[in-house]
């Protein structure tokens, strides 16, 4: 249920604004777009740094030059370069739509109490994080984009079955997305076949009482939303539905109430591309998020959204292209909210 919106006495300036055209993308801005992404798509095309994820044997056959970007903007203008049609499994970066999710029902105080907002400075499936964060002070000290939180994040969407779980959660996605989206089932099977470090990790979390209902349940769920087939165009509509105050700027819709999305981006800014999520946020200050699946979603509030898929990754699980990719189109278009504007070069040191 999305609740009243704060920003509804501005309807009548933007509808006014609408009326005159002056929402709509200029020629000029849209151009300065599309040169940003073809000069790093044509920059990025045939590096072959990183490797595809092979720990789900399906991701280790996906072709490692799949390479495709996708810029969404306030008025659901959609600009690309390269491949945004074939699909990927959106793996981690479902974290934020379930997040998402649970924060529009229950509100932003269930996941600070229940799993935490903090960086683990661990791997995404660290289990030694879970036995630290109980050490330290007996409270939450994680967050729902690594695995333990998202799988109790998952847990957290409520309905009677199973079944009205999952139509909860893909709805969710659907409308960020603005399309009905899929399971790929071969990246499913492949996943559940070989997911038991996750089973144990749903089973833990059970066992420590954040997850309160059946752990198997929860994470037989988590991994149907990993194996979610999407495209470059998909996530960028679904960070620039973040961008602009949760309403989805292709089809209109308010996928959740605009008060909530100040506190997914802030997760995503804490935690989105894990070990490496500081590194990030110091080049770009863009809130993003990763999945192993190669692809990337990065939110310029109030900009847009963006979102490359190419799926070899560095060490950290992160797409080395996407990462590039987002930080030179970015900084071409001014998309550091810390920037206040002021054009930022590209540093030549560093990742
Ligand atoms: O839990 C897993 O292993 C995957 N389904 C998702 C992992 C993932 O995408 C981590 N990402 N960077």
């Amino acid at each position: 249920m999305i609740t009243e919106q704060p920003t509804r006495r501005f309807v009548p300036i933007a509808a006014l604004l609408v009326a005159v055209g002056l929402t709509t993308l200029s020629v000029g801005a849209q151009t300065t777009m599309q040169t940003a992404l073809t000069a790093a798509y044509a920059k990025y095309k045939d590096l072959k740094e990183g490797k595809n994820a092979d720990y789900i044997p399906a991701l280790a056959a996906v072709d490692p030059n799949l390479f495709g970007i996708a810029i969404v903007t306030a008025d659901g203008k959609v600009v690309t370069a390269g491949d945004v049609k074939t699909e990927v499994s959106i793996q981690s970066i479902s974290k934020v739509f379930t997040m998402a999710r649970v924060i529009q029902d229950d509100g932003p105080g269930a996941i600070e109490r229940t799993i935490g907002v903090d960086a683990t400075g661990m791997r995404f499936n660290s289990i030694v994080s879970v036995e630290f964060a109980k050490k330290i002070g007996g409270g939450p000290e994680m967050n729902p984009l690594v695995n333990p939180g998202a799988i109790t994040a998952t847990s957290m969407v409520q309905g009677a079955s199973a079944d009205e779980v999952w139509a909860k959660i893909i709805g969710t996605y659907n409308d960020f997305a603005g399309r009905g989206l899929s399971v790929m089932q071969d990246v499913y099977k492949s996943e559940s076949d070989t997911n038991q470090r996750n089973q144990a990790i749903g089973m833990l979390m059970h066992a420590y009482e954040y997850i309160k209902s059946d752990p198997a349940r929860a994470t037989d769920l988590y991994t149907r939303q990993c194996s979610v087939g999407v495209n470059a165009k998909d996530l960028a509509t679904m960070a620039a539905t973040l961008a602009f105050g949760g309403r989805n700027p292709v089809t209109g819709k308010q996928a959740i109430a605009t008060e909530n999305v100040p506190y997914v981006l802030a997760v995503m800014a804490t935690a989105g591309l894990y070990d490496d999520s500081g590194k990030w946020l110091y080049h770009t200050g863009l809130p993003a998020k990763s999945g192993v699946g190669g692809g990337i979603i990065a939110v310029s509030p109030g900009k847009f959204g963006i979102a490359v898929v190419s799926p070899p990754l560095d060490d950290a699980g992160n797409s080395v292209r996407a990462q590039r990719a987002i930080r030179d189109i970015s900084a071409a278009l001014n998309g550091n909210p810390y920037g206040a504007g002021v054009p930022r070069p590209v540093a030549t040191s560093g990742r």
